[in-house]
């Protein structure tokens, strides 16, 4: 068992009409929950490493934590760079054994995202690697804006055959409404699905990506509220609008922020109720096997993946 590209994955999720979850890791737990349930439902499976999280937990610990996830589990899985900024993060993944990076020159100009993007590509494509781009603008990467509800950050279907022409991209991610963090919509949530149409039928078979996919679980956002947080108002995508992306060209969903409240629910749930606890394997462990449900559910009923190993 190995490390894989994505190629094969998003192959078999765009013809079969479901989407591989891309879940980010930062630290052994977070990675053991992703793991164990995509190895449990044999579903495929993209671990995925940002910036922050190289920052935070050390880039040869994750990579570590990426082989251990393996040999414990059995099964093959791609370990993604999301959001890498520039060629140099780019290439520095490249040559540490990721099997896909994600070069986001998405802030800069049509013609300047071209070629910063075809300039990882040539070099992750000669090393077998393959990368995934974007266009359109996410809310909440670089900034803190949360909520996309600016015309002029979708991405622009007219685009996105030069794009994937020029530079040779395996998939590309757009931006249809969705955001990153907890707070997504203002009012009821609304996605383009006649963009995400309209690309596809621009790029036929081609993998399409969506970020800020987080639905935002309403009952660990809840239960953070009654154990002393304090997450007003935070709102993410429905399932149902997910699956019709996964059922679509999108065959990669993005998924952090249900992560991160699915540990803290967890974390607070026990200190609230166990004041007294103060191994943190008494409330990691409870925080382990709720982000590992989360996962567990969005496989089986979200993305469609289960038993597509
Ligand atoms: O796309 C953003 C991910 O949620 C990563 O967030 O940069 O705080 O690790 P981070
Ligand atoms: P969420 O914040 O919706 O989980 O999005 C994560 C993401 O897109 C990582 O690239
Ligand atoms: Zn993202």
């Amino acid at each position: 068992m190995a490390l894989v590209t994505t190629t094969e994955m998003f192959k078999k999720a765009y013809e079969g009409g479901y989407a591989i979850g891309a879940f980010n890791i930062n630290n052994m737990e977070i990675v053991q929950a992703i793991t164990e349930a995509a190895s449990e439902l044999r579903s495929p499976v993209i671990l995925q490493v940002s910036a922050g999280a190289r920052k935070y937990a050390k880039p040869a610990y994750l990579m570590a934590l990426a082989d251990a996830a393996i040999k414990d589990t059995g099964i093959d899985m791609a370990l993604h760079l999301d959001h890498g900024a520039d060629f140099e993060i780019c290439k520095s993944c490249i040559d540490n054994g990721f099997t896909s990076v994600m070069i986001d020159a998405s802030k800069y100009s049509l013609e300047e995202n071209i070629e910063i993007t075809k300039k990882v590509v040539d070099y992750a494509h000669e090393r077998g690697v393959v990368v995934e781009a974007e266009l359109g603008k996410l809310a909440g990467i670089e900034d803190d804006v949360h909520v996309a509800d600016d015309d002029a950050m979708y991405t622009d279907p007219n685009d996105v055959e030069e794009f994937v022409t020029k530079t040779n991209v395996d998939s590309l991610a757009i931006a249809i409404g969705t955001s990153h963090g907890a707070y997504k919509f203002k009012g009821e949530p609304r996605l383009r699905f006649d963009i995400l149409e309209e690309v596809s039928r621009r790029l036929p078979g081609f993998p399409i990506v969506l970020h800020g996919a987080s639905s935002v679980v309403p009952e660990l956002v809840d239960e953070i509220n009654a154990c002393g947080g304090n997450l007003p108002g935070a709102k993410g995508v429905p399932e149902e609008m997910l699956r019709k992306a996964a059922s679509m060209a999108v065959c990669k969903i993005n998924i952090d922020s249900d992560i991160r409240l699915a540990m803290t629910a967890g974390i607070r749930r026990v200190l609230k109720e166990k004041p007294e606890v103060f191994d943190p394997r008494g409330y990691l462990t409870v925080a382990r096997d709720e982000v590992k449900k989360m996962v567990a559910h969005k496989i089986e009923y979200v993305l469609g993946s289960a038993g597509k190993l």
